[in-house]
């Protein structure tokens, strides 16, 4: 058994229908008016002990919800979490000690007091030895630098401070399983990497499980093996970072650097020419239909070239493609498969 399994999941949101117009409010405060939207669709998956999983999707894709139910703020419409033998939602007191949770769009620090008095506070909440609490604030520290804000009032620090000191809160008392919802979020590229960097430590160190929701691919690419992806509360992907590229980011671009500006150039069947600059010409193809070698001994052999790069589509790449419907799911890119991406990657339940 996983230590995370989630079956089923679904969670319905009751929205109060508000009418228009002085009428319309006392209406909809006699007789309220309410419709249901769906966040999450239906959802399964499993998380082992020690896996590092990211959780993608499109904004209002229901990554948010998931992970309030995950923590147990949130209880699911139906369906059913189980986490090491606790539901969340039902074992929560039960359930905290074991999980930590870093929303970075809100903090959970105490906005009035300095740093370390919000970790005085969580120490004596969680019960945290002694001396496991200063072996954590050390390693932190170091990791994190955390020193440099402790006596400042949270209000006062910058979001990458911020984000930093809710980090190490979060895992302060050691939890077995902690969710990240975007921890990077308006971080410049040095501070997403010390987080990154954190984040893998404190996985392998400690075994920590770890959920990472983000819209920034390196962040996944960077720290993460497996990634779900969800999309209007259904899961359309789950699967390894590495078979999506293999599987969807099949298309290569040649980058050839001609001795002159061309006006034309002859393609073989299948190459699409997607930019030019200068004397440079940017040509698509599918690396199953077509051999690189091949195409380079064509194109060496009719013009004269100062250079040549391939280069694959980023994992971002890939991804934007799936957001915008741009990826058949039921064939691939190359339209070679007719199983559905869900049937090939999704972890069976
Ligand atoms: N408290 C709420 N009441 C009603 N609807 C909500 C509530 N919270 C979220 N929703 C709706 O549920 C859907 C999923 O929202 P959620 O916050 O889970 O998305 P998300 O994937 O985290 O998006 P983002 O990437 O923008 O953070 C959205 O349509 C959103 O409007
Ligand atoms: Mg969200």
């Amino acid at each position: 058994m996983s230590l995370i399994e989630v079956r089923d999941l679904t969670k319905d949101y009751r929205l109060n229908v508000k009418k228009r117009g002085l009428l319309g409010a006392v209406q909809s405060l006699l007789v309220p008016e309410y419709k249901l939207k769906r966040a999450v669709d239906n959802i399964n998956f499993s998380i082992e002990k020690g896996e590092m999983v990211g959780f993608i999707g499109p904004n209002g894709a229901g990554k948010s919800t998931t992970v309030k139910m995950l923590t147990g703020i949130l209880s699911p419409t139906s369906g059913s979490i189980m986490m090491g033998g606790l539901s969340p939602h039902k074992d929560r007191k039960k359930n905290a000690s074991r999980i930590g949770a870093v929303f970075g769009q809100r903090t959970q620090l105490w906005w009035d007091l300095p740093v370390a008095d919000t970790y005085d506070l969580l120490r004596y909440i969680y019960r945290i030895p002694e001396k496991k609490f200063e072996q954590n604030m050390e390693m932190f520290n170091d990791l994190l630098g955390i020193q440099e804000f402790m006596s400042q009032p949270v209000r006062q620090l910058s979001l990458g401070q911020r984000m930093r000191a809710d980090i190490a809160a979060a895992l302060l008392h050691d939890p077995e399983i902690v969710f990240f919802d975007e921890p990077t979020i308006g971080l410049d590229v040095v501070a997403k990497e010390k987080i990154r960097e954190f984040i893998k430590k404190i996985n392998a160190e400690k075994n920590t499980t770890m959920l990472f929701t983000t819209h920034d691919m390196l962040d996944i690419e960077k720290t993460c093996k497996r990634m779900i992806i969800i999309d209007q509360g259904t899961i359309i992907y789950n699967g390894t970072v590495e078979q999506i590229k293999e599987r969807y980011g099949r298309s290569r671009t040649l980058v050839a650097e001609f001795a002159q500006k061309l006006d034309r150039i002859d393609l073989p069947a299948g190459v699409e020419l997607i930019d030019q600059k200068d004397n440079k010409k940017y040509l698509k193809f599918n690396r199953d239909e077509i051999q690189v070698s091949g195409l380079i001994a064509e194109l060496t052999s009719k013009y004269n070239i100062l250079d040549l790069t391939v280069t694959e589509p980023e994992v971002e790449a890939i991804i934007r493609e799936i957001y915008e419907g741009g990826i058949d799911f039921d064939k691939g890119i190359s339209g070679d498969s007719k199983k559905s991406l869900s049937e090939q990657y999704c972890v069976p339940c």
